[in-house]
């Protein structure tokens, strides 16, 4: 198809240029891959077939907004509160991993935005830039919150806390979802997984404590990278679930270290769980299934959010994310009742097309997208959005974008099986099997 002892390829007068594509088809065969390829497949890979992503888009498409026409929208605001900070508008960047995947400017230019914007930023524990690094990127003005993927290991996260308290970050956020990543087909065919080619570790590799734990085990970082980021990335999804019973002590543990700053609960779907949290007294919830990626099948998180927020909205911050790609979706789920939104994978993608600046831009955007809607649909401020400015679309509307989404997959389907076919073709080739 493109061979590279065509005789051709000598007479023209400009390279061959088509056989950059053999050799990206060859990578794998030398145990590389395609430049790119771990962070789009990485950014785009949802739980199983796809199912909760696609729940996620059609509650959206459910829901329509009702504008209002002749308001004097001239003087309207985006502004709002998160817990005690004034910020730009209802919207945050929501925690994402190992930003160094997408671009090497990483989580530091990411939160350099957020603070220029200001809007929230939340810091994964799977970022991969130091606690210490994001805090200087995003400065003294920005508002920041750390996220927890809490290790069994108390006194890394209490050192984990420790730091991110130090440096500025002003809530907890736990994530519970995540103990393990879902099983997404996409990440499991092409073994991307960039912990364990020994990248991303950054923020464990900063941890005295951590740094402890490897001396332990005779991992010396600079010696085995790949050892020290496996066994970090091991530390925080170690695939072994908290239960309840650990809150108490993580809440007691990140006030005292805070002076009592807000503790949230990221990836709540149920309305018992929401309603365990106020029992508990926690301050936050994040209504959330991860974008999608951890549980095929479930509930849209806008859906969740609906009947969460009427259960206890009234007793708690309710925060949003999951699904959100444009101002409408936000003006949406605080119509629903959230008080806030938090956005992923937008950002993700603004990132990896053209680092910080695709950030901006993004982000700037979405503001901009907001900014005009509110003054087209005669919004003034966020306490204009309520279940008044909502309609409904129509149940065929869903069969269509179930349609669209059928073909999507469809195609998604034909790429893996002809993953598996070269992977098949190598077992043959190498005599062995899985
Ligand atoms: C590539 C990727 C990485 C993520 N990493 C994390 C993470 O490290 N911690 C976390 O709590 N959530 C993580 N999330 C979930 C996001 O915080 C958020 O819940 C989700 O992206 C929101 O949905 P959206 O991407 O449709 O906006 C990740 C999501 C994506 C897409």
């Amino acid at each position: 198809m493109s061979d590279p002892t065509n005789p051709h390829i000598k007479e023209r007068t400009t390279p061959q240029w088509g056989l950059y594509q053999r050799e990206n088809f060859w990578r794998q065969n030398e145990g590389t891959t395609p430049l790119f390829n771990t962070g789009k497949y990485y950014a785009s890979s949802n739980a199983g077939m796809s199912n909760t992503h696609l729940a996620n888009r059609q509650a959206f498409y459910r829901h329509r907004l009702i504008p209002n026409q002749l308001i004097d929208t001239n003087n309207r605001s985006t502004r709002t509160k998160i817990f005690d900070h004034s910020v730009s508008a209802p919207i945050g960047f929501a925690p994402v991993g190992i930003n160094k995947i997408y671009h090497s400017a990483g989580e530091a230019a990411v939160s350099k935005v957020a603070s220029e914007l200001n809007l929230p930023y939340c810091l994964s524990t799977a970022g991969s830039t130091s606690i210490e690094k994001v805090a200087s990127a995003n400065g003294p003005k920005g508002t920041r919150f750390f996220q927890l993927y809490m290790p069994h290991d108390d006194e890394l996260t209490v050192s984990l806390l420790t730091r991110a308290w130090e440096n500025g970050f002003d809530a907890l956020i736990l994530t519970t979802d995540t103990w393990q990543l879902g099983w997404r087909h996409d990440d499991v065919a092409l073994s991307n997984y960039a912990f364990y080619r020994g990248f991303g570790a950054d923020m464990g590799l900063s941890d005295p404590v951590f740094l402890s734990r490897c001396g332990a085990d005779g991992i010396d970082p600079d010696v085995d990278v790949v050892a020290a980021s496996t066994k970090w990335i091991d530390s925080i999804w170690h695939g072994r679930a908290w239960s309840w019973e650990k809150i108490p002590w993580l809440m007691e543990t990140w006030r005292g270290i805070s002076g009592g700053r807000p503790f949230v609960i990221k990836g709540i779907q149920s309305v018992g769980d929401a309603r365990r949290c106020v029992e508990l007294g926690v301050e936050g919830i994040v209504v959330s299934n991860h974008a999608g990626r951890q549980v095929d099948g479930a509930v849209a998180s806008l859906d969740a959010l609906e009947r969460i927020a009427e259960a206890v909205g009234e007793r708690i911050y309710v925060m949003f994310d999951s699904g959100v790609r444009g101002a409408s979706d936000v003006v949406k789920a605080l119509a629903l009742g959230a008080r806030f939104v938090f956005i992923g994978r937008l950002w993700i993608w603004g990132l990896s097309i053209q680092g910080e600046d695709g950030v901006r831009h993004v982000m700037k955007s979405l503001l901009a997208d907001m900014d005009i809607l509110m003054g087209v649909a005669g919004f003034n401020g966020v306490e204009d959005f309520n279940r008044d400015i909502l309609g409904r679309s129509c149940f065929c509307c869903d069969v269509r974008m179930a349609a669209d989404f059928e073909m999507q997959s469809r195609i998604r389907r034909i790429t893996r099986s002809y993953h598996r076919r070269i992977c098949e073709w190598k077992t043959l080739r190498d005599g062995c099997c899985f």
